[in-house]
């Protein structure tokens, strides 16, 4: 196990009603003014901005509006939102909605303070230390960016789909996990989502770090309680105790938890993230066809580990590692089937797929070669991306 520092600094509010507390925990954060970041129609359709907006009001808290984000969100909304904030003078970020939601809330937060372009942080060129307090109202367990430091923006400008990650700027300060704002989800998704909070495990589960074992199995225990809870709010959209096990699982997910004491992989959102930039797929259905390409892969190359979770969370029983790993494999994908998802760039709606510009994206975006568990270099990524076909 690695030396490691942990520290989830975010303040979780979890159960039915609690968007009604979302103007306290405002106001304790320090906020008198603060930007309300909102998506497409679903929290104005649901009446969940009214409810917002009301709590706002009883506590004393004066805000403005951002709505209209967009899944896989881009930088130009970053740009009209920093714009708006100084206008405005807002002391403060307030994220309604799901990862696209929080992140641009993020981006938003960290612009604010900063002279330069905001994208200096996203390109590398500046390290981000401060940033406007956000919190954050989910609507969708997904991206797990309610209790991440991280924050995934696409710049227009030659469609890159980059993620910053930062110790704790960008941390929220508090988060509402209300389960039954997540009824009203579409079923296509409450899969993504189920596929992208499995991969936030799995990409710390495949590290190169050995003996982490007490990290290895919180791992495998979400793992198997989301792939027990999945099916039954594919059933039954409005199971408040299984939609309340799967919210949890997912900010879980992607809080840290799962990375102490080693290194992460990361290369199968690297992947995905191409894909979502490029095609505009959802990024929990390309992530439920790029895993287990990449884990297929492995097979052939560093098969232990896949061995290893097809052994203790799918009851594989086969000997060999090669062969076990791609028994896993199969359960994964028999798995993603039964809620839905796709499992081939063609079930994504991607036809005829550019395999040399996906490649190339993929290591001008993260390096040559890229892959903790695995450096991939440029002939085998587009060798993972054609086993997406
Ligand atoms: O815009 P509205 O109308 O709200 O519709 C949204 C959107 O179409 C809908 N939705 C959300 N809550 C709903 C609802 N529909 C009905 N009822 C509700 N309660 O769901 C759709 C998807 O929303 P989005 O915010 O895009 O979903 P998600 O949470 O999956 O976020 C995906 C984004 O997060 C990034 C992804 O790359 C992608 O851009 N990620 C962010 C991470 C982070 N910051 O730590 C980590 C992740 O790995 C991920 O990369
Ligand atoms: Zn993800």
């Amino acid at each position: 196990m690695d030396n490691f520092s942990y520290c989830t600094p975010t303040r979780y509010i979890f159960g039915r009603d609690t968007e009604k507390e979302t103007g306290r925990l405002t106001a304790e954060t320090g906020c008198r003014r603060v930007m309300i970041v909102s998506g497409g129609s679903s929290a104005r359709k649901s009446g969940l901005l009214d409810r917002v907006t009301a709590s706002l009001d009883e506590a004393g808290i004066s805000y403005v509006e951002l709505t209209g984000i967009k899944p896989n969100p881009t930088d130009d909304r970053v740009y009209e939102g920093i714009d708006l904030a100084r206008r405005e003078g807002v002391d403060g970020l307030l994220a309604v909605g799901g990862g696209s939601v929080i992140d641009t809330a993020k981006a938003i937060a960290g612009g604010v303070p900063y002279d330069g372009d905001f994208w200096d942080f996203w390109a590398g060129k500046a390290i981000m230390k401060e940033a406007l307090p956000v919190g954050v109202v989910l609507t969708i367990p997904a991206a797990g960016s309610e209790g991440s430091g991280n924050s995934v923006i696409t710049k227009l400008d030659g469609m890159h789909k980059i993620s910053l990650r930062t110790d704790f700027a960008l941390r929220p300060k508090f988060a509402v996990l209300n389960p039954e704002l997540t009824f009203t989800l579409p079923p296509e998704q409450t899969a993504a989502g189920v596929a992208d909070m499995m991969a936030h495990i799995l990409e710390r589960y495949f590290s190169p770090t050995e003996e982490v074992e007490t990290t290895d199995r919180i791992s495998e225990g979400l793992l198997m309680a989301i792939m027990e809870e999945a099916p039954k709010v594919m059933a039954a959209p409005d199971d408040y105790q299984a939609r309340a096990n799967i919210m949890w699982a997912g900010t879980m997910a992607h809080n840290g938890v799962c990375g102490c004491g080693r290194r992460e992989d990361w290369t199968s959102h690297g992947l995905e993230h191409v894909l979502s930039a490029v095609y505009g797929v959802t990024h929990g259905a390309g992530l439920a066809v790029v895993f287990p390409a990449w884990m297929t892969f492995m097979a052939s190359h560093r098969p232990e580990k896949v061995a290893q979770l097809g052994r203790r969370i799918f009851g594989v029983t086969a000997a060999g590692d090669k062969e076990a790993a791609l028994k896993t494999v199969d359960s994964l994908r028999a798995f993603f089937k039964s809620i839905g998802l796709p499992l081939t760039l063609g079930e994504l709606g991607i036809g005829n797929p550019d395999f040399a510009m996906l490649t190339r994206k993929f290591h001008e975006d993260k390096g040559t070669p890229f892959g903790p568990y695995f450096p991939l270099h440029p002939v085998d990524t587009e060798a993972v991306y054609r086993l997406m076909l």
